[in-house]
């Protein structure tokens, strides 16, 4: 059964509705048009994918590559991945913009710094973070939890794990902040000239931190990321560069929405939230685990993935797709799938048959998902222990969505709760 409140005619996309919610949009497009060809914002015509089972194969079909060289638009079209000023070459060089075989040269060499365990030891860095930043709030009893909480936690998480000293994470705070208000997407969003600024001096410091380090190494990933070898091979100081960026944009605004929406849809279905709540009390882990991702799946912070070029004609879902012709795999509606999801339109925490699209699929799959999943599951279990009667402080349809094209993410969460002392 498809979604009862679906359209009955082609759905107006990118609009401030479909922003706050796409979903109606999805359920449309997913029974009548699932590959559809679409003007996007910017002027560019791509296909969108939105069933589950043709999404899925997209995200592993190797004729579709991630090189914007391949999309046949005039130039200044080019270089699309959603990231801010990645136009300019040296940043070209990062995992969500190569191929087979530099793309595996290069995740290689990465995996081999950035690996479980070392997210794993990081675990009691990211308990301490959560609970100074709810520390800061707890006693005023009202917060925006998007701003005091879902974006600084990976922000200084990310800076920590990279090697940035504490001195300067605020730095890169005020960075990140200009990059987020930017994804609005000509929504009020802030001047593109503090965007390239930002997105500028990010680039510079990263550049110098990996110079200081290649001088003295240290136990953080970058020294991990200068010293990783793969028969004798290493990444250039370039590759580090963009490497360490791409880990610190791809990580960012991804979890800032993980925790926004999620948190969200706690506070929308009280009964999941007090199912939460109780295991949580009872010392339980499982139900927090199948939890973040039913919420990746439910409302993720990915709502496409990142940009395809079809590099040869093929067909998708029975659609013939260009050479050249960009291809757009829409997470979010796969995701609600009813051919592949039982209730699709339901959160259920405890959903056990759940191979969500949230972190994409085959070669590209994310690879800060372990990272991403400690953060999700320590500011949610966090949160909802310490702040037990959290609660919206306005009206839901008064929260606005930050309508970028590839991230869906709350701009403000602004929550009320009995307020303690530390
Ligand atoms: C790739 C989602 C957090 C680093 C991806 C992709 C998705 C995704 C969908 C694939 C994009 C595509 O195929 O076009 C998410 C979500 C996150 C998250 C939902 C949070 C909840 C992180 C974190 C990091 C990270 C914390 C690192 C610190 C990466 C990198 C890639 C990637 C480096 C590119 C991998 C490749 O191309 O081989 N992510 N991500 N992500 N993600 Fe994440």
């Amino acid at each position: 059964m498809n979604d009862p409140n679906a359209p009955s005619s082609p759905p107006e996309l990118f609009t401030w509705e479909f922003a706050t919610d796409p979903y109606p949009a999805y359920a449309w497009l997913r029974e009548h048009a699932p590959v559809h060809r679409t003007r996007l914002p910017s002027g560019v015509e791509a296909w969108l994918v939105t069933r589950y089972a043709d999404a899925r194969q997209a995200l592993a079909d190797q004729r579709l590559s991630k090189n914007p060289a391949h999309h046949d638009e005039p130039a200044h079209a080019r270089g699309r991945t959603g990231i801010p000023g990645e136009r300019k070459a040296e940043l070209m060089t990062h995992l969500l913009n190569i191929d087979p075989p530099d793309h595996t040269r290069l995740r290689r060499l990465v995996s081999k710094a950035f690996t479980p365990r070392r997210v794993a030891e990081f675990a009691p860095r990211v308990q301490e973070l959560t609970d100074r930043l709810i520390d800061n709030f707890a006693t005023k009893g009202e917060a925006d939890l998007i701003h005091e909480f879902a974006f600084p936690l990976p922000i200084y998480a990310i800076c920590d794990m990279l090697g940035v000293p504490r001195e300067d994470q605020d730095d890169f705070r005020d960075w990140a902040g200009m990059m987020l208000r930017h994804t609005k997407a000509g929504q009020g969003g802030g001047p593109r000239g503090g965007v390239a600024r930002s997105v500028k001096k990010m680039r510079g410091y990263l550049a110098e931190l990996i110079h200081r380090k290649r001088q003295e190494p240290g136990d953080d990933l970058i020294s991990g990321l200068i010293r990783a070898s793969d028969h004798g091979e290493h990444l250039t100081e370039n590759e580090a560069a963009a490497m360490a960026f791409i880990l610190l944009f791809a990580g960012f605004e991804t979890t800032v929405n993980l925790i926004g929406n999620g948190v969200y849809a706690l506070l929308r279905n009280p009964d999941q939230r007090a199912r939460l709540q109780e295991s949580l009390a009872a010392g339980e882990r499982g139900l927090l685990e199948t939890g973040v991702e039913e919420l990746l799946r439910y409302d993720g912070p990915v709502e496409l993935a990142t940009w395809r070029f079809a590099t040869e004609a093929l067909t998708i879902g029975g659609e013939r797709i260009a050479a050249g012709d960009p291809v757009l795999v829409v997470l979010a509606a796969a995701d609600r799938d009813p051919e592949r999801f039982a209730e699709p339109d339901t959160l259920d925490l405890g959903r056990r048959d759940n191979p969500h699209l949230g972190y994409g699929h085959g070669i590209h799959y994310c690879l800060g998902a372990p990272l991403a999943r400690l953060e999700g599951q320590t500011a949610l279990a966090t949160l909802l222990t310490r702040l037990p009667d959290v609660r919206l402080a306005v009206d839901p349809a008064d929260l606005r969505w930050r309508g970028g094209l590839i991230m869906r993410g709350l701009r403000t969460l602004p929550v009320e709760f009995t307020p303690f002392e530390n």
